[in-house]
């Protein structure tokens, strides 16, 4: 889970960009994946490799990444798997005769064995890597055939595990090599230049123009030329068919004067909810998954995280509004629920990154089995959409913060739209039902700029005291539920308070021995009466116990009066409780990390995408 770059300049950009700070700068939008270390190799008169632990400012500051010269650079952030961070495994990694520089993101399965073999044969180590096994592979082939790129090849077949791997050598000046399995990894074709990264947003300064690589794939990128074979048939692939242009600008891949990338794309709900649902209402795509849907004998739904929570909404809205049962489970489960699933199912698989391992993993048990797969992802050409059989996007543009905001509320509206669909197709729907949540969807985007407008300043009051304790529940029952996990979910991540969330009725049967004077538990409490009504008692319960109630729900809700601090949200259906309730406590996570001088958008030990099961 880490970022990698790669920048291939003809010597006339050369002579007017300096390649350090093109890959730098790169790495700065692929922090996301990983910060814990970094490093960059350009290719000068010789091999040149800069690199240790820390954050990519703070090693500017000590290594002068911005200032390496030459025409060739890649360049690495790593969220670390195999070996503590520290200056040694910060990658790039480099074989015994410094000819070779790779960064991979990645596991390497098989990399104790092939460590073994290479030892055996003389090579000498310096990491406790998985990745310091590539370059050593490359330097063994390379002493049997004499060519690079033949020798790269072997050393990519060789490996076990996934993998985005860039490989710079002063053998070949000009090319970076590159190999893809199940790690993402794009070409960002220019004019004199290309460039290759895990990511979109590290190329978007530079070009719109991008290749997503397939899995398998192998190549090179010199300044004019992109190449790539099909490793399994040995075959040339016809890039220029997979070339597309990107819609994003750049200044959504950037903070635009927010202090925080978080707290952007928090603002940012608005315009991403309403595009997302245009694009759906417009989308004959979901025509097929609710065939798909209405023909299934079981429907499963999956994710992990934040993207988990979206999928227990669908589970809750499948069921409320269409009456299908909808079997959720969170992603790395899949296992368990394996067994009963077969030919005639149907896997939705939610995952705003596209790339998940646990959820690409469930995809493919299941697909194995003959489910036939439903995707939702903000990323179009991801690793998921790609191997499912529909694939519905969400309109987000890229998330940068660490911490999921805009892809969840995109998610929920998106699988609440489908709901209704599958509702009315079903027959559960009646019209007037169907028209009341179809105006509260198409005035979505309305809802959560009249959220953020009417909660934004007491999110930020309340989020002094919230910062100041150390626990806290997050309650609520039915439609939501998902919304207090997701709610427990942000605060815990961002601002390390331990929340832990549970259905409300649930929190007599113990959880309720933590609470005291003081405590605070965050109701949600959507626009249902009968929920509503519920969820009054729980209140009172704990308030006897000295908790301190902050409710969030609709404007005049009943709990108004009950609570200690109350957050009024837009009435709107109870379906679309993410829309409106989850923001507020997005917020309420955002300004207490800030309160706590934290880095709302590189928590610690997390990265935005897990490529690691
Ligand atoms: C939480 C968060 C993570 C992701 C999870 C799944 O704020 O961002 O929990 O939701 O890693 O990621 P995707 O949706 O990319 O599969």
């Amino acid at each position: 889970m880490c970022g990698i770059i790669g920048a291939c300049l003809s010597s006339h950009v050369c002579r007017n960009f300096v390649i350090g700070e093109i890959v730098f700068n790169g790495l700065l939008r692929l922090e996301y994946r990983g910060y814990d270390s970094a490093g960059v190799a350009v290719i000068g008169d010789k091999l040149l490799v800069k690199k240790g632990k820390g954050k990519l400012s703070e090693l500017d500051a000590r290594l002068d990444f911005k200032g390496l010269r030459g025409c060739v650079g890649i360049g690495h952030t790593r969220w670390a798997t195999h070996g503590v961070p520290n200056d040694v495994n910060a990658h790039p990694h480099v074989d015994c005769r410094n000819a070779f520089a790779v960064v991979h993101n990645g596991v390497l399965e098989n990399f104790v064995e092939l460590k073994r073999m290479l030892q055996s044969r003389g090579h000498v180590f310096a990491s406790d890597t998985d990745t310091e096994v590539i370059p050593h592979l490359v330097e063994e082939y390379y002493y049997r055939t004499g060519d690079v790129f033949k020798s790269f090849k072997e050393a990519v077949k060789a490996l076990k595990g996934t993998y985005a791997i860039l490989l710079v050598t002063p053998l070949e000046p000009f090319k970076i090599f590159f190999a893809k399995k199940d790690s993402p990894l794009i070409i960002g074709l220019g004019e004199g230049f290309n460039l290759l990264a895990s990511d979109i947003p590290a190329v978007l300064p530079h070009t719109r123009k991008v290749v997503v690589i397939r899995d398998n794939w192998a190549g090179f990128i010199t300044p004019s030329e992109a190449y790539a074979e099909d490793l399994a048939s040995g075959e040339p692939v016809e890039l220029v068919k997979y070339a597309r242009t990107v819609e994003w600008s750049i200044s959504e891949a950037e903070k635009s004067g927010y202090p925080h990338f978080m707290l952007k794309e928090i603002y940012e709900q608005p315009r991403a909810v309403m595009e997302t649902v245009y694009g759906a209402l417009r989308d004959r795509l979901i025509t097929q998954a609710v065939e798909l849907l209405v023909n299934a004998e079981k429907v499963y739904i999956t994710g992990a995280g934040t993207s988990f929570h979206a999928a227990e909404h669908f589970s809750i809205t499948g069921t409320r509004l269409a009456g299908k049962p909808v079997i959720s489970f969170i992603s790395s489960e899949y296992d368990t629920f394996l067994p009963g699933a077969g030919e005639g199912d149907v896997l939705i698989v939610v995952s705003q990154s596209g790339e998940t391992m646990d959820s690409l993993k469930a995809l493919r048990a299941f697909k194995g089995r003959g489910v036939k797969i439903i995707s939702v992802s903000n990323v179009i050409d991801s690793a998921i959409p790609r191997e499912s059989h529909v694939t519905l996007y969400t309109r987000a543009g890229p998330e940068i913060g660490v911490a999921a905001t805009k892809t969840f509320t995109t998610q929920t509206i998106l699988l609440t739209y489908l709901a209704v669909r599958l509702g009315e197709a079903i027959g559960q729907l009646d019209s007037g039902d169907k028209e009341k949540i179809l105006g509260s969807i198409t005035s979505a985007g309305e809802l959560v700029k009249k959220t953020l407008e009417d909660t934004g300043g007491l999110a930020r009051k309340l989020a002094s005291s919230i910062s100041r304790s150390s626990s806290a529940y997050y309650l609520s029952r039915g439609v939501g539920v998902p919304v207090a996990k997701e709610g427990a979910l942000k605060i815990k991540e961002i601002a390390y308070v331990h929340a832990e969330s549970y259905p409300a009725g649930e929190s007599k049967h113990g959880p309720i021995a933590l609470v005291e004077s003081s405590f605070p538990v965050v109701f949600v409490i959507p626009n249902d009466s009968y929920l509503e009504t519920l969820l009054l008692g729980n209140i009172e319960e704990m308030k006897a116990r000295g908790a301190y109630a902050i409710g969030v729900g609709a404007e005049g809700s009943r709990a108004m009066e009950l609570v200690n601090e109350f957050i009024p949200v837009p009435r709107a259906h109870w379906a679309l409780t993410p829309i409106t309730h989850t923001i507020p406590l997005q917020l309420l996570a955002y300004y207490a990390a800030v309160e706590k001088g934290l880095d709302p958008d590189k928590p610690r030990n997390l990265a935005k995408t897990v490529t690691v099961e």
